[in-house]
């Protein structure tokens, strides 16, 4: 089983990405093959909106979508952790979500792009809101492109107050999505 981590955040000591590193950790002890991907170092270019790749199948633009793309595709299990960011995620992992009409022009209209059910995990945090609604919309339409299903969430809001025991303790409760994503129930 692979399991890949998409992190959003600005920097690596960020509260998201934290929690990111929490999570592949206790995915580490029964999976060998644990990824990690930093959107912040990847070069993105924005969708334009000129819609070739409708037609051709293919991006104009050649640039870090062709290192997540292959990271994705070869994954059972997805997490994107990400802080809030004006109600929504931060803007890069929003031009990659953006990128992604590539893979939903092949899926819906050419007919060219299919893969195989994965699970997904959604990581994030906010420094003070508890409405995690707008993110978690965009996370599920990215998932949905390659056949990912939303199978776990963790939101931990307030992160403007929190005091480093209740983070520690967060550390420690995203890690039972690890079981929360095995249990076929939940997904
Ligand atoms: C540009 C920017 C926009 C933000 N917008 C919101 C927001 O709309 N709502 C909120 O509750 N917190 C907002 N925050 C606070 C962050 O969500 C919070 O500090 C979070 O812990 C950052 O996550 P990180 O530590 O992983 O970077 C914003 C922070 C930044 C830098």
């Amino acid at each position: 089983m692979t399991v890949l981590g998409i992190s959003a955040a600005a920097t690596p000591n960020s509260r998201s990405e934290l929690l990111l590193n929490s999570l592949l950790d206790e995915f580490s002890k029964t999976t060998r093959d644990v990824k990690k991907i930093f959107i912040r170092d990847l070069k993105i270019s924005f969708c334009d909106g000129f819609r070739s790749c409708e037609k051709t199948g293919e991006c104009k633009f050649a640039d870090g979508m062709q290192v997540l793309e292959k990271a994705i595709l070869s994954s059972d299990i997805v997490v994107v952790s990400a802080p809030i960011y004006f109600t929504s995620v931060p803007a890069k992992l929003k031009a990659v979500v953006d990128r992604c009409q590539l893979y939903w022009a092949r899926k819906n209209i050419l007919g060219t792009f299919s893969t195989s059910q994965k699970k997904g995990i959604f990581v994030s945090v906010s420094g003070r809101t508890q409405d995690f609604n707008h993110a978690e919309t965009i996370i599920k339409a990215f998932f949905s492109v390659f056949n990912i299903k939303l199978c776990g969430k963790f939101y931990l809001p307030d992160t403007d107050k929190l005091d480093n025991t209740q983070f520690v303790k967060a550390e420690e409760d995203v890690k039972k999505l690890v079981t929360e994503v095995e249990d076929e129930s939940n997904c």
